[in-house]
């Protein structure tokens, strides 16, 4: 996406990113960048509101009011914060430090963007996190909306656009296009979509925080060798990179750059240069001098069966199970 990292291992949005003790802690690790802990639409909209609010009580209550909303003094909570920790992490890092916008619709929040530039970051992540829950609402009108917001993003800022997806589209490629029409420079595929659970004892809901595993790997994988050298925009994986391995083999998938928080939040930052480590064993048993040269070899394109990657390959899989074999 236009940012020059000496490494593709990024620690990605979360609380070890969110945690200024621990930015020299992953950089000294090897981070290639950070992405800090999101800023919400919902945490703009609710200050936004809260900001009218204040303003209306002195509107009512005096005459002169106005004489004194300059002099009103907001305390550093919600949006105001986040941009002090924007620009802590500019003051603290020689690395490239993206800040991430959380939000689904178009509107006036997306200014925020360049506030977040404003204060120093290098890049604009864009989480278009959701859950469409009315099934009067179609398809096509979320699609619109989320290229519409991409649009008001970009229009904003001149840095790198990052967006980050869930991977729940009819057509992904048509959509990764779209995103990439609308000016993101990069797609972070992808986000992890966190599911509710009952507890049969108490038949309530449970919102349980769990973290990743290795397994969720596949996911990214799959997309990211599918649309390698389809688009000209970045690619960073996202879900499931916890160890060198997982790192590696989204690197030969075709990700530019491959994005851990669940492992660093398990391991501590320093698990990075235990990543890194491993890749550059490998890299150096088969002769390999950079990235680069490794970064696609198996993505669909560049594989001497690309039906691997497709229907056909659901075919053959489900049809190799044998009794015993598969424990
Ligand atoms: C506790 C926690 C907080 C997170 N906060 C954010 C956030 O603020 N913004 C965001 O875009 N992603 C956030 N994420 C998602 C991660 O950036 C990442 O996409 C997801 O955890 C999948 O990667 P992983 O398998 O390496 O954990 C968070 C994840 C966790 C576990």
């Amino acid at each position: 996406m236009g940012l020059q990292l000496h490494s593709p291992l990024v620690a990605s949005s979360g609380p070890v990113t969110g945690d200024p003790r621990m930015w020299r802690r992953l950089e000294e690790a090897g981070a290639g960048a950070i992405v800090l802990p999101s800023l919400f639409e919902e945490e703009i909209e609710q200050d936004a509101r809260n900001v009218g609010f204040a303003l209306d009580q002195g509107v009512d209550s005096f005459g002169e009011a106005q004489s004194f909303l300059p002099g009103i003094d907001m305390p550093e909570v919600g949006p105001a914060k986040h941009l002090g920790l924007v620009e802590r992490a500019r003051e603290q890092l020689s690395i490239p430090v993206i800040a991430s916008l959380n939000g689904t619709t178009p509107g006036g929040w997306v200014r925020y963007a360049r506030h977040l530039v404003d204060a120093g970051a290098h890049a604009i992540e864009l989480n278009l996190y959701d859950i469409v829950v009315d099934p009067a609402v179609t398809s096509s009108e979320v699609e619109h909306r989320y290229v519409e917001l991409v649009e008001e993003v970009r229009a904003e800022v001149r840095v790198p656009l990052a967006v980050k997806l869930s991977p729940w589209f009819s057509a992904l490629g048509s959509m990764a296009m779209r995103l990439q029409a609308a000016g993101a420079d990069a797609l972070v595929l992808f986000n992890r979509l966190y599911q509710p659970d009952i507890d049969l004892d108490s038949l309530t809901v449970v919102s349980r925080l769990q973290l990743s595993t290795s397994s969720e790997v596949r996911l990214p994988l799959h997309w990211i060798a599918t649309l390698h050298g389809r688009l000209s925009c970045s690619l960073a994986a996202s879900s499931g990179v916890h160890d060198g391995a997982d790192a590696l083999k989204l690197l030969l998938a075709g990700a530019d750059v491959v994005m851990s928080t669940s492992a660093l939040l398990r391991h501590g930052p320093e698990h990075l240069r235990v990543m890194e480590h491993f890749i550059r064993e490998w890299m150096v048993e088969r002769d390999y001098d950079s990235v680069d040269q490794l970064r696609g070899s198996v993505s669909r394109g560049n594989v001497p069966d690309p039906q691997v990657y497709e229907r056909a390959n659901y075919h053959q899989v489900i049809h190799s199970w044998a009794p015993g074999a598969h424990r």
